[in-house]
């Protein structure tokens, strides 16, 4: 009698597991230095799924004798990976601004639109407009769209909103898209994003909203996990962001900081000081920072689709971030202004080509390294008995594709706990 299990996937080439090593249980740890390029890949893999959770990865030869299924999901000679995770997004707008890219195009800068009242002030005015159902529809055809592209997991900031209204609207609007969407939501208040225009002779005003109104109703309202603050250039200063932080401590809150993305201001210094779980963006982070970040345990969050969408003529220093053992991570920063790229498989093709990471590195900080930032519940990002039975099939012949391949979305199916709830061509995804 062989033992019946909800789901068989059959007939990949190849299943990549980011896992310890086969029937080894999932452990949720992140992966550092030599390690990050160590990935298991099953030739000929199959993938037992029972209850949601991965019950057994291996060579399908050995599995087909011991398992049965109801459902079978044949991989037809494609690439099965574990769902992608995305640490960093800010899928809450009003409007796009392709015009701004234009601009840059033309000669501009993120600062000086920014300075001009565009930039992240433009997407406030928006959103600040916009109807509740405006909002919910634009951030479902998000949603559906991170999903296609094979991401079964993110982080999901407000921060476009800027008064209590609109950030916890924000964080209301990730609320249901989490119950009702297939996608799993971690969900981080970034009130603290820029100083709303009607403060701007009253920072100190402002940053008191924050710490003693937005961020602790947030919390107790179970509307946020993390508090996340752009410290930078044109941005909050070190001192400022600190005190933000610090408030968002008090509200119990875990800490995540866009930091050093365009001047090294000291915000990775920072972000471990106040023992931030992640430090992102980091393009100019300083030695001191990555080595304060090492003894913190603060996870860097690398966004090369930013570097990409910006034309940032640098990119963070990512070898020596792995020199100091940093558990490396990798998202797209989905954004209207600076990155309006919703797939993790472009993102792993841009960290090959311009931070020089090889595909098996990407495809772990895109996974599991991802996952371990994230405060879901389950093991993510691997597939390994125990873990959350969240995993993509390719129509490519191994995973190499990532990185060599671009300009084509590989993915044909993608199951969330146990489920499939994305078929190529067919919006199996309803509600
Ligand atoms: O992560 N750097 C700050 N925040 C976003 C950009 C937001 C925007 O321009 O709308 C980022 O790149
Ligand atoms: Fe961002």
């Amino acid at each position: 009698m062989k033992e019946h299990v909800d789901l068989l996937v059959l007939g990949a080439a190849e299943v990549v597991t980011v896992a310890d090593g086969q029937g080894l249980v999932a452990n949720a740890s992140p992966r550092r230095g030599a390690d990050l390029d160590a990935l298991e890949v099953v030739a000929g893999g199959a993938v037992a799924v029972r209850e949601g959770l991965v019950l057994a990865v291996g060579p399908q030869d050995d599995l087909l004798p011991i398992y049965e299924a109801e459902t079978i999901l044949d991989a037809r000679g494609g690439t099965v990976l574990p769902g992608l995770v995305d640490p960093h997004t800010h899928p809450v707008f009003a409007a796009t601004r392709e015009g701004e890219f234009d601009l840059r195009a033309r000669g501009g800068t993120y600062q000086d639109i920014t300075a001009a009242g565009g930039g992240i002030f433009s997407s406030v005015g928006a959103l600040r407009a916009a109807t509740r159902a405006d909002l919910a529809g634009r951030l479902r055809a998000h949603l559906d769209r991170f999903l296609a592209c094979g991401t079964t997991s993110l982080e999901a900031k407000s921060g476009y909103g800027l008064d209590a209204r609109t950030e916890w609207l924000s964080l209301e609007l990730l609320a249901e898209a989490d119950r009702t969407h297939a996608v799993d939501i971690d969900p981080t208040c970034l009130a603290a994003h820029q100083v709303p225009p009607e403060f701007k002779h009253d920072r100190a005003g402002y940053i008191e909203l924050v710490t003693g109104t937005i961020l602790p109703e947030a919390s107790r309202r179970g509307l946020a996990r993390s508090a996340d603050v752009f410290c930078d250039a044109g941005a909050y200063s070190v001192e400022e962001a600190r005190t933000v932080l610090a408030g968002a401590k008090r509200a119990g809150l875990a800490l995540r900081v866009h930091a050093d993305e365009l001047a090294p201001v000291g915000a990775a210094e920072l972000a471990a000081e106040m023992g931030a779980t992640t430090a992102d963006h980091l393009v100019k982070v300083s030695d001191a920072g990555i080595q304060a970040m090492a003894a913190a345990g603060t996870a860097p969050v690398l966004l090369p689709g930013t570097c990409f969408s910006l034309r940032l003529p640098e990119v963070a220093p990512v070898s020596r971030m792995i020199e100091a053992g940093l558990p490396i991570t990798l998202a797209t920063d989905f954004n209207p202004g600076t990155s309006y790229v919703p797939s993790m498989i472009e993102v792993i093709a841009l960290a090959c080509a311009l931070l020089g990471l090889t595909v098996a590195q990407a495809i772990t900080a895109a996974t599991r390294n991802a996952a371990a930032t994230l405060g879901l519940p389950g093991v993510r990002g691997q597939l390994a008995p125990g873990a959350m039975a969240d995993l993509i099939v390719l129509d490519v012949p191994n995973h190499l594709f990532l990185g060599y391949q671009t300009g084509w979305n590989p993915v044909v199916s993608v199951v969330k706990g146990g489920r499939r709830v994305y078929t190529r061509g067919t919006p199996t995804w309803g509600g």
